[in-house]
């Protein structure tokens, strides 16, 4: 049992003995004597939700997080009274609720315990606000890892650590600070090589002991609301990242731009500011798509305005940047300014659109524009009023993206940076306080944002970024962990949060590069930069007082290697978007920590800093100053040493060379890993060739090549084309095979296929069974071929 929680005023209570159980269909429902009731739903054979009430009477069953496209259905339930419990079987668990306390072990087919109750759940009457302060209370198996956990600045590994969900603005965070900017109460337990995941659904705050208060429990529990988790069971970490990824949802695919290099700060302005900013990429060629605009460029901070004195015509200023290839995006925030003369405060207080303290009045909290009020984004009514505020701005002006900060929502000059618990809010329909509503509050200001940006963006696709989020957030826009630091310490925690963020459903993330808060020296802004092209949302952004932060601002040798490396970025883009493309498709994780990749193997268990980029890539970030290299786990099986072409073994760990301009780089061998020319941005120049590397490998391996068509909604009707490559490697010979899917024609024709680490000297080629001569297909000396796209069959023989 967990006890330094709350101020414990009326001591734990526990459920007693079971007095009546109904099955009903996917539903089976237990009642104790003293009145808790347990519904356990079978959503898939693997994924079972539970959910608790005391007093005889469920809540209305309402949630934010679950996405209206989850999969569910099962193959088989059976469920058994016997003497001292009940059974639940599926074709993968055998969950059993004890009779005389409602307790619950959840074993495997086998009989292996995966997941057990302790205390299991228990309650706490809340004296103050009424409701139960809800929890659960599980034995931690012998050997036991915890991952997930969203943005959390601590070591991948949970172990040991107490954890809390309360989103907060937090400026400046350090390692370990809790809590930070997002709610993501899911986690993977790992024992016994079997993992399991358990979602916590509760928007009130939620904590989770992972074996930190005793070293035998591991524990979660709610300021209020109900008991109510989904457990997911593997065995591989893989799929319950997957099934929570399901339940939770994900995004459609962003416009390719989205997955450019971005720039950032805040804020550039005038408006010859942000030209002078976007001329110097272009005239130093440095790939850039993006670039920001920050609350300065409204009038007095006022949202869906400008300042007319420093953009005095933002229309003309959005439309020449594009010209230019660059995409404008622009910040708008919860808080509008209490002033009667502006229009969008009006339009809400006739609406009565803002939220009120318990009594009545309106909340007031203190943002940049000074008092404001508060829209109730958990109104649908307010939402589809927020969408149509964008027309202006996007349909209007030509802006490409929106970006909502300060959405947790965070307010000045106050203890707690937030509203007042008393706050009122709708919670669609199932009125309630604060909090209970403020882990959701920025998700569905951001989802009102989407909303209004997909429907003045179409026929493109929208961008929206956002800094608090709930579970499901990532179904509407990408995110950043906001407000870091020029740190290496902060360079680490950067490293662990996007790891941590796609092991928790949420993969389009990134931080700001560089650290937002003070300056990077060139150093360390280099090596922040080799990280961030690396993850999901690759963008630079730092505060304006602590000087500039542009690729360009560290003198030459810095400003060479930030160009190398955004180019790179650029070179894998069909890569990146076609881990994209898995993410939404099966829910993979656009990056995986090496336990993802490797859970049986233990020496990946506690190793924080190596991750793969995608399925394929291997990247680990130099963290220290004065590096020329580092040590580094390299996971089990062959991988080639992308700058070297070196293939070493894994399995051990290593000394990797890594001066100034390399990052430690692998490619797992066998991968095919497609490049696009460098273009200075998405779309700069029409592809007439695909690069493919491929890197031999004596066995089997696949890849996939997506594409469509960058932008719009086509790829929905099947216009996409999806190309699953198999690579077989012999001794002497090598066969590739491509099986195309899709009705989407790339524009390009040809493939320039690369080979890496053949270990054969080309004799003969045959391309879809005919024999072709090597002279006639080979372009870059004796490794490289050009082949048509719409090859079915390469195979090459050596002498
Ligand atoms: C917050 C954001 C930061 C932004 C600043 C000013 O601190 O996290 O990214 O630059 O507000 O809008």
């Amino acid at each position: 049992m967990i006890t330094n929680t709350e101020v414990e005023k009326r001591g734990n209570q526990f459920p007693n003995n079971i007095i009546d159980f109904k099955h009903d269909n996917e539903k089976v429902y237990f009642t104790t004597q003293n009145g808790v009731l347990l519904e356990i739903t079978i959503l898939r054979d693997s994924m079972v939700r539970f959910r608790y009430a005391t007093e005889f009477a469920f809540e209305p069953d309402f949630s934010y997080a679950i996405s209206s496209e989850v999969n569910t259905g099962y193959n088989e339930l059976e469920v058994e009274e016997k003497d001292t419990s009940f059974t639940i079987a599926t074709s993968k668990v055998v969950i059993r609720v004890a009779k005389k306390n409602l307790k619950i072990t959840i074993s495997d087919l086998e009989g292996n315990i995966i997941n057990q109750d302790d205390n299991g759940f228990h309650w706490e009457e809340n004296f103050d606000y009424g409701g139960n302060v809800v929890k659960m209370t599980k034995v931690t198996q012998s050997g036991e890892s915890f991952y997930g956990g969203g943005d959390k600045a601590s070591h991948t590994n949970l172990k040991g650590k107490r954890i809390s969900n309360w989103v907060t603005d937090s400026y400046a965070y350090g390692k370990d600070q809790e809590p930070l900017y997002k709610s993501i109460p899911f986690y993977i337990g790992l024992h016994n090589e079997k993992a399991y995941g358990i979602f916590f659904d509760n928007s009130f705050g939620t904590y989770f002991d992972f074996a930190h208060e005793r070293r035998n429990l591991t524990s979660f529990w709610a300021d209020g609301g109900e008991m109510n988790y989904y457990f997911f069971y593997g065995p591989k970490i893989s799929q319950v990242v997957e099934a929570y990824t399901d339940l939770t949802g994900v995004p459609e695919l962003p416009p390719m731009w989205a997955l450019g290099f971005h720039q950032s700060k805040w804020s550039y302005y005038p408006e010859s500011k942000v030209k002078e900013v976007a001329k110097t990429f272009r005239d130093l060629k440095i790939p850039c798509d993006a670039i920001y605009l920050d609350i300065d460029y409204m009038d007095g901070f006022r949202c869906f305005t400008w300042d007319n004195q420093k953009f005095p015509d933002p229309k003309r200023m959005i439309d020449e940047l594009e010209e230019d290839g660059f995409k404008t995006i622009t910040m708008i925030d919860p808080g509008l300014k209490i002033d009667r003369e502006y229009d969008i405060y009006q339009q809400a207080m006739e609406n009565d659109f803002f939220c009120k303290r318990a009594d009545g009045p309106h909340f007031k909290g203190k943002v940049w524009p000074g008092e404001c009020k508060f829209p109730d984004f958990t109104n649908p009514k307010v939402r589809e009023w927020w969408a149509t505020l964008y027309k202006e701005m996007i349909a209007d002006m030509g802006v490409h993206g929106v970006w909502n900060d300060m959405n947790e929502p965070a307010i000045m000059e106050v203890p707690t940076k937030t509203a007042n618990l008393d706050v009122r809010h709708d919670y669609d329909g199932h009125p309630c306080s604060h909090r209970k509503a403020h882990n959701v509050y920025g998700m569905q200001m951001v989802r009102a944002t989407y909303n209004g940006v997909k429907k003045y963006t179409f026929p493109k696709r929208p961008f929206v970024l956002t800094r608090a989020a709930y579970s499901g957030t990532q179904r509407y826009c990408a995110t950043w962990t906001g407000d870091n630091v020029a740190t290496w310490e902060h360079l680490w925690i950067a490293n662990v949060q996007m790891q941590r963020m796609c092991m928790s459903g949420y993969s389009f993330v990134g931080s700001d590069i560089g650290g937002f808060a003070e300056q990077p020296n060139g150093e360390l802004f280099a090596r922040w930069i080799q990280l961030g092209v690396f993850h999901p949302f690759c963008r630079v952004h730092s505060s304006g007082d602590h000087g500039d932060q542009e690729p360009w601002s560290f003198g030459e040798e810095v400003t060479n290697i930030v160009r190398k490396f955004i180019e790179l970025r650029y070179e894998l883009l069909p890569y990146l978007y076609t881990a994209f493309y898995k993410y939404i498709e099966n829910g993979v994780p656009m990056l995986q920590s090496l336990v993802y990749y490797d859970q049986a193997d233990t020496q990946t268990h506690f190793r924080t800093d190596e991750f793969l980029f995608g399925e394929q890539i291997l990247v680990c970030p130099v963290q220290e100053p004065n590096s020329q290299g580092r040590r580094m786990y390299v996971p089990k099986g062959k991988w080639y040493n992308y700058w070297t072409d070196e293939l070493v073994e894994g399995g051990v760990e290593k000394w990797v060379s890594a001066p100034l301009d390399r990052i430690p780089l692998f490619i797992k061998e066998g991968a095919m890993i497609p490049k696009y020319p460098v273009q200075q941005y998405v779309g700069e120049k029409k592809l007439t060739e695909l690069k493919i590397d491929v890197y031999f490998k004596e066995g089997k391996e696949d890849s996939v090549i997506y594409e469509d068509q960058l932008e719009g909604f086509d790829y929905k009707k099947g216009r996409y084309s999806l190309r699953n490559f198999r690579l077989l490697g012999k001794p002497n010979e090598l066969i590739i095979q491509q099986f195309k899917d899709g009705s989407f024609t790339t524009t390009y024709e040809n493939f320039k296929i690369q080979f890496h680490g053949l270990p054969f000297k080309i004799k003969e080629i045959e391309v879809d069974n005919e024999v072709v001569s090597f002279e006639s297909l080979k372009f870059n000396g004796n490794n490289a071929i050009e082949v048509s796209k719409d090859m079915t069959a390469i195979h090459l023989i050596g002498e």
